[in-house]
């Protein structure tokens, strides 16, 4: 029935995940005993399969923090100088594991207006100084300041004076009973001898942190931090930018560029090799088994795939060059699975369908750009647009992003000429990925479940000896899949 995954991409098609649909096979496990622990690169391992995808308007600090905190990890990206992107690495790397609320400060003189990013945090901090560095005076909530019209008007006149906080000592099982005597939504942690807040702690976030054992330890480096990924380029200065990021304490370094098999990238995956021996380098991005078996050579400790099926990628139209991902996941994970290098699908991840997809093809974790974007912790602020709350999601080949200096990633930073490969575009609030990504990972054990695939390791099992069965779904499969034949629904899914 179906056919196996070694005649199904063997064909000449160039298949994208909508393309394929897995059959059924048989379930003898219950859906939580199902394990998503996996690889990210030869030697870093993480609790949940999913990667946050180094762009501008995706992973800084916050979005570092939260991946680390599920137990996946955040690459930080590099489109800013290379002290910014060092100092978003090491404000990551400062936070107390496994709290993760950002904290955002405002002195008592500052207009509302000049608030207008909360990030993950749930409170502004109002100090003297408007830094960490004096003693907590007041906050504003972010229930409260959504409801603010008067935005020209001093902090000062709408802070709640000395919030009530708790000692910077309590351990988490004192945090969490002192929110709950209180019947408190959050509590600032303070420094008693100076006054200084240290950490905000929200009730929701000690729910979660109960959960760590069910849903998957934080990803924590041998420093005993968050653990961070960082991403650079293959020039010159690149090798400068990676001395900084490793001093800031960057457990892996990815290699940037959207055609990876290049002179340029395999003398830089030798040079970081050679350099910092403990340091994994994660190349690509690569598509087919010829690319994967060049950087595997050079010494890749992990492989991302994807070239043009993001959701923001024009590269397929530019350039007229790129591949499915479907078929590219399953082709370079068969050429990396022999070398034992885990591969990343990079891109084109828009449900929990495709993240099941990508893994059970043959890859080690999923990289998502749009998926994570418009979240709390993707930076930027939210705007309105039409009555929706969106946040700006942009591809790093796009005009704006390039200006920036993201075109190295597309080789084209020495031209005069500069052409687009990305979009510049808007994603609808998501709310907290800390919310979110667990529900979607619950959905892909149910996937893996429906699979009889107990692990990442017992899929790719399952797909290689062909007992698990593919087939294309036609136009009309893909629209009977979806849902259909509705005046109207409500697109919630929990
Ligand atoms: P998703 O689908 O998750 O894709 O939004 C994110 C991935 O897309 C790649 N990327 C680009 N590709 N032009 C491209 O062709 C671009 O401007 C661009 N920006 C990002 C990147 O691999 C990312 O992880």
């Amino acid at each position: 029935d179906g056919f196996p995954a070694s005649r199904l991409f063997n064909q000449g098609y160039s298949y994208t995940y909508d393309d394929v649909i897995f059959l059924p096979h048989y379930i003898d496990f219950p859906t939580d005993s199902v394990q998503l622990s996996t690889k990210l690169s030869r030697n870093l391992n993480l609790s949940i399969p999913c990667v946050a995808s180094p762009m501008d308007t995706v992973t800084e600090s916050s979005m570092a923090v939260a991946m680390a905190a599920l137990g996946g990890i955040a690459i930080v990206h590099s489109n800013n100088s290379a002290s910014d992107q060092a100092s978003i690495v090491r404000s990551a790397k400062s936070h107390r594991i496994p709290f993760v609320s950002d904290l955002i400060f405002k002195s008592p003189s500052d207009s509302i207006s000049s608030i207008d990013d909360f990030g993950s945090s749930p409170c502004i901090l109002i100090t003297e100084s408007g830094t960490r560095k004096s003693k907590l005076l007041g906050a504003i909530t972010k229930s409260d300041w959504q409801v603010l019209n008067d935005k020209e008007t001093r902090v000062s006149v709408y802070m709640a004076k000395s919030p009530v906080s708790a000692p910077s000592d309590y351990d988490f099982e004192q945090v969490a009973a002192y929110l709950a005597a209180k019947n408190l939504e959050f509590v600032p942690l303070v420094n008693e001898e100076d006054g200084e807040v240290v950490d905000v702690v929200t009730a929701a976030e000690v729910e979660r942190i109960r959960e760590f054992p069910k849903m998957g330890m934080p990803s924590v480096g041998p420093d005993g931090k968050f653990m961070v990924g960082v991403a650079i380029g293959t020039r010159e200065l690149d090798k400068e930018r990676l001395e900084h990021l490793v001093k800031a304490g960057a457990n892996v370094v990815v290699l940037d560029s959207s055609q990876g098999n290049s002179i340029y990238q395999i003398e830089m995956i030798k040079y970081v090799k050679k350099t910092y021996p403990e340091l994994d380098v994660i190349g690509g991005n690569v598509v087919t088994m010829y690319q994967a078996h060049n950087l595997i050579q050079a010494g890749v400790d992990g492989l991302r795939v994807g070239m043009g099926s993001g959701s923001i990628c024009t590269t397929q139209e530019v350039c007229a060059v790129g591949r499915g991902q479907a078929t590219a996941v399953y082709k370079v994970s068969s050429v990396a699975e022999r070398s034992g290098v885990p591969v990343i699908a990079d891109g084109g991840i828009s449900n929990s369908g495709h993240i099941v997809k990508g893994l059970v093809l043959g890859a080690s974790t999923v990289m998502m750009g749009s998926f994570l974007a418009g979240s709390n912790e993707a930076p930027g602020a939210y705007e309105y647009q039409g009555g929706c709350r969106i946040k700006k999601y942009r591809g790093m080949g796009s005009l704006e992003a390039m200006t920036k200096g993201s075109d190295a990633r597309y080789l084209g930073d020495t031209a005069k000429l500069k052409i687009a490969q990305g979009v510049v575009g808007a994603v609808a609030d998501k709310g907290s990925v800390l919310k979110f990504v667990p529900y979607a990972m619950q959905a892909v054990k149910q996937g893996f479940q429906d699979l009889g695939a107990s692990s990442l390791q017992s899929a790719h099992e399952l797909l290689r000896s062909g007992v698990l069965r593919l087939e294309v779904r036609t136009g009309a499969a893909q629209v009977e899949g979806g849902v259909h034949g509705l005046v109207s629904y409500e697109k919630k899914s929990f």
